[in-house]
């Protein structure tokens, strides 16, 4: 599989697109998934949420965070004042990734490789272009390397503000203003009696983006 690149057609609507990414064979994640997990938003949206990739339900649903994760994340931005309406919310990658344990029927997260990510990039970039943000928030690490190199590290740059310009990985077409917080599952997998604090420091840097977006 070379990637994405050859399915994704030369347009700005994201009708468009999720329709063509539908049949997308960019690389192995299609076969076991039950289907394309596309972003779902407005176009125009000032803000762009980018996920790492679908989880479980949000496979069955055909729909980005709507799961376990999705409820935190409704309720963060519940917290910090952005209505989820008002804004477009994707993932790195557009297939669920898992595997089972022998013999059972769940299906378990399995985190997505560089290659993956790299191979669906192209509907991410594609998004960008037909939205047209000027905010992009990187939930997690795959989102964040994924748009703003491998070298990036979550522990040190969460919070801050980057520009996708000319030297940037993604090249000049996107001037966006990028921030990476933490993904909210990990806020569910961490240690319970630090999970409101984690909770709390999400919701803080999502304020910090309703600001920016002001
Ligand atoms: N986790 C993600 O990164 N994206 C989803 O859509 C759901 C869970
Ligand atoms: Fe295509 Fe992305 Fe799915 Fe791979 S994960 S098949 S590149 S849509």
């Amino acid at each position: 599989h070379a990637g994405a690149a050859e399915f994704v057609p030369d347009s700005h609507d994201l009708d468009d697109l999720s329709s063509a990414a539908r049949v997308c064979r960019g690389c192995d994640l299609y076969r076991d998934a039950d289907q394309t997990v596309f972003g779902a938003g407005r176009p125009g949206s000032t803000i762009m949420f980018v996920g790492e990739q679908p989880g479980d339900q949000e496979d069955r649903a055909g729909e980005p965070f709507v799961g376990p994760a999705g409820r935190l994340f409704d309720r963060a931005l519940e917290a910090a004042g952005i209505d989820r309406e008002t804004t477009y919310v994707t993932n790195a990658v557009k297939h669920f990734k898992f595997t089972r344990a022998a013999g059972r029927k769940r299906r378990i997260h399995e985190k997505p490789n560089r290659g993956e990510v790299v191979a669906c990039r192209p509907w991410l970039l594609a998004e960008l272009d037909a939205v047209s943000p000027s905010i992009v928030v990187c939930l997690g690490a795959t989102a964040a390397q994924a748009l703003l190199g491998t070298g990036f590290r979550l522990t040190k740059h969460r919070g801050e503000r980057f520009d996708l310009g000319a030297d940037g990985e993604v090249g000049p077409d996107h001037a966006e203003t990028v921030v990476a917080t933490v993904h909210p599952s990990s806020i569910l997998r961490g240690p319970a009696e630090r999970r409101e604090q984690a909770f709390d420091a999400f919701v803080a840097d999502l304020r910090v983006v309703r600001d920016l977006a002001r």
